[in-house]
């Protein structure tokens, strides 16, 4: 800064108007103003009225659009139709007025914005020296004036009708980007029909229909996909007959093997014996094995480990023989264990290497987890398939505020 500073004492500065001070803090900052022109130097210019106007119009425009984007947000019907289901019509805009309608608002306030400096910003060309080290009293209060100065010569301050609807734009911008938000808070005691999601809530799972009286057998994913399928009206994707989870028996499990298996009702089998190629229960499975605390580490021990098995108290008759169901998963912060070591016979949780005894009903040995997996109990039906006997005495999954275990 210039060694000018000094030479004004605090007396003299408060005495100074705010365009004085403006003036001061310009050559204080050593800036030249090589060029300057008022936008409209003459009073009542009707071309100002006329710019005024037109901008006050893109702020409208900006207003009106964030309005309607909060209002498709809020009420346009967005839950997916499919085709031939009714209301799809509606559905179909959901997703192009919200861009249409955001878009506007954005771009309306910014052309507004580029006007705003183009008609009544004046015109300037300054050019500054910069200086090191802290700002003086001086440049402190000059910078004041200047800014000052800025809001005077915009003209802003004397335009109330677009300082109104400045805020008012400024508010509804606000509120276009920060409603979507809005989208993530759910009801986490609301409840719906149970399904294999549950039924909403964080202590069921698709396992919790075994409550409702579902038969449920420990489904395999076969990884299948919808296959073509050729006929009179052309060739199309099919999944019809193809069956993503099926049931698995006791033996279709090596000793020291793992595999993961999920939810499958009775009524959603599509294989074996009840095998019909004309039905379609697709849809079902996938829902099963996206359901977020469906999956289960089916765990065959090597008979002289399960020889050694602790089982937790209550929860003695859980197992079939050899074969152990766990929650995959992980109590930490729910990523799934899906790691088996045989040789160990401990669960791995690759996120933060929590490590689970499966001889020791799951219990954490190693990393940040602290409680056990839940164990699912399970066994076999008279077909001889591996079925489960009952719904898990815990929550699955990482702890929650309302969990009590
Ligand atoms: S989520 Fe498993 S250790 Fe963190």
């Amino acid at each position: 800064m210039s060694d000018k500073n000094n030479t004004y004492t605090e007396r003299e500065l408060e005495a100074m108007s705010n365009d004085e001070l403006a003036r001061l803090g310009t050559e204080l900052d050593d800036v030249t103003v090589a060029y300057r022109k008022e936008r409209f130097p003459v009073a009542n210019d009707p071309a100002e009225k006329r710019a005024a106007t037109l901008l006050n119009v893109w702020l409208t425009i900006a207003i009106v659009s964030g309005l309607a984007f909060l209002a498709v947000y809020l009420f346009w019907p967005w839950h997916y139709k499919g085709h031939g289901d009714e209301g799809l019509w509606m559905y179909t805009f959901y997703t192009p007025l919200l861009g249409l309608t955001a878009g506007l608002c954005i771009v309306s306030l910014g052309i507004y914005l580029v006007q705003f400096q183009k008609k009544f910003i004046p015109e300037e060309i300054s050019v500054q020296r910069r200086h090191d080290g802290p700002s003086d009293e001086v440049d402190r209060r000059t910078i004041t004036a200047l800014l000052n100065d800025s809001w005077q010569t915009s003209t802003l301050g004397r335009r109330k009708a677009m300082q109104g609807l400045l805020g008012v734009g400024a508010v509804v911008a606000g509120l276009v980007i920060i409603a979507p938000l809005g989208g993530m808070i759910k009801n986490p005691w609301k409840r719906r029909e149970m399904d294999y999601h549950g039924d909403g809530t964080l202590w069921t799972s698709g396992w919790t229909l075994h409550e409702k009286g579902v038969k449920l057998y420990l489904g395999r994913d076969t990884g299948a996909v919808a296959e073509e399928h050729t006929s009179d009206t052309g060739t199309h994707m099919t999944t019809q007959g193809i069956s993503r989870l099926v049931r698995v028996r006791p033996e279709d499990l090596a000793a020291g093997g793992m595999e993961t298996v999920f939810p499958l009702a009775e009524e959603d089998v599509n294989d074996g014996d009840k095998y019909d190629k004309k039905r379609d229960v697709y849809e079902h499975h996938m829902h099963s094995i996206h359901g977020p605390r469906n999956a289960v580490m089916l765990i065959r021990l090597r008979s002289q480990d399960a020889a050694r098995v602790i089982e937790r108290e209550g929860q003695e008759d859980f197992h079939y023989g050899d074969y152990y169901a766990y929650s995959k998963i992980c109590t930490h912060i729910g990523c799934p264990t899906s790691l088996y070591e045989a040789q160990t016979n401990r669960i791995l949780c690759p996120c933060h290497q929590s490590q689970f005894d499966a001889l020791h009903y799951g219990k954490p040995v190693f990393g940040p987890a602290a409680r056990a997996l839940p164990q699912l109990p399970i066994t076999v039906d008279e077909e001889g398939y591996l079925v489960a006997e009952d719904n898990f005495a815990e929550p699955v999954g990482p702890a929650f505020w309302e969990r009590e275990s």
